[in-house]
């Protein structure tokens, strides 16, 4: 029972119990005007438990506040010899009170959950335009899940399931995956259970058809994100980057070298992290971007994305928390 459920039980029941003593007390004379309450409500059970005794203590609990209930309960039971009941166990006022408080903080609590509802974020922008570098900040500062088409695909290829075999020859030539393989890795995805909090999803759609696959399955962002950096400044950032297979940092041999001898010796560099595949990767990117962003003209912020990377996160930092 919710507690104002309890509180409207017991206001409705004072009332009648305050209804039926009035009643009574015009019955009674000037001497039990004293501790009226108690007495003619203990009175009027006690007749009552003359014809049977376990009904007037069913009464009682149901027309006296707690306090005299409990008083009338003992008067009867040494009338009788009887040992006393264990006293009633109904809510007190303050017990009312506490519940009804209780019950308007519960109302708080679940509008701020209303108010910090799940985010929902799309991330994009061409090849190298930081992405991944801003995603890694996100989700060390607001710990969304980050899910990367890029990642999920050469996960896929690494372990050579055959939808990795069928992306790997795209992603070699920097070309887009097709969209029986990527929709449905996306989509299950994000219907894991640690996507029920929010997402942020880097590098997907990319393209019309995508961005219509997700709204078909219900899948909408409040968020998208759209990173602005010239082309010239991209295709440096792509041959330069590299990765630490240890801790997934993100790397760039000139802007964000790495801390140590150690680290510098294990990082990686991608497959199609060459000129000529970054090149492929731009035309791509260029050729689809218009359809995406049209798509989400109304929940889209572009951001300039040739900063250094803490002023960029800066201003995503703080669309993410006006949302
Ligand atoms: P994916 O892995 O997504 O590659 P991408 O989109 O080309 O993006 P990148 O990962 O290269 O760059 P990023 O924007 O994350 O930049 P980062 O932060 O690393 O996709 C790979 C392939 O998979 C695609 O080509 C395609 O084949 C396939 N694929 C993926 N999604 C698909 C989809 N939806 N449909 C079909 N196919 C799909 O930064 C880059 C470098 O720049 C780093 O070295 C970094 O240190 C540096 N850097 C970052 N920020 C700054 C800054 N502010 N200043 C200076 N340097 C910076």
């Amino acid at each position: 029972m919710s507690a104002l459920t309890a509180f409207s039980l017991f206001t409705s029941s004072t009332h009648r119990a305050s209804k039926t003593t009035t009643t009574s007390s015009t019955s009674n004379t000037n001497k039990n005007k004293k501790n009226s309450s108690s007495f003619v409500v203990c009175r009027s059970q006690k007749q009552q438990q003359q014809k049977t005794s376990a009904s007037s203590e069913k009464s009682i609990s149901l027309l006296a506040p707690s306090s005299s209930k409990n008083e009338c309960i003992h008067q009867i039971a040494a009338k009788s010899k009887a040992p006393p009941p264990p006293a009633a166990t109904g809510p007190t006022p303050t017990q009312i009170a506490a519940g009804v408080f209780a019950a308007a903080a519960i109302g708080v609590t679940a509008r701020k959950a209303m108010k910090k509802k799940a985010k929902k974020i799309v991330i994009a922008g061409a090849p190298a335009s930081g992405k991944g570098t801003q995603c890694e900040l996100i989700v060390k500062k607001f710990g969304i899940t980050h899910i990367s088409a890029g990642d999920l695909l050469r996960a896929a290829v690494a372990q050579g399931t055959d939808d990795g075999l069928k992306a790997k020859e795209f992603m070699d030539r920097g070309d887009l995956v097709p969209d029986e393989v990527v929709v449905n890795m996306v989509k299950s995805r994000l219907n894991e259970p640690d996507c029920a909090g929010g997402w942020l999803l880097d590098g997907y759609p990319r393209s019309a058809s995508q961005a219509e696959a997700l709204s078909s399955y219900g899948i909408e962002p409040d968020l998208f994100l759209l990173l602005d950096v010239p082309d010239e400044e991209l295709l440096e950032r792509v041959v330069g980057r590299r990765l630490d297979p240890v801790t997934g940092q993100i790397y760039h041999l000139k802007f964000f070298p790495p801390p140590d001898e150690t680290v510098a010796k294990r990082l990686t560099q991608r497959s199609d992290d060459t000129e000529e595949k970054a090149q492929n990767r731009l035309k791509v990117h260029h050729a689809n971007v218009n359809a995406v962003l049209s798509k989400y003209k109304n929940i889209m912020k572009t951001i300039d994305g040739n900063r250094q990377k803490t002023t960029v996160f800066k201003e995503i930092e703080g669309l993410i928390k006006s949302m």
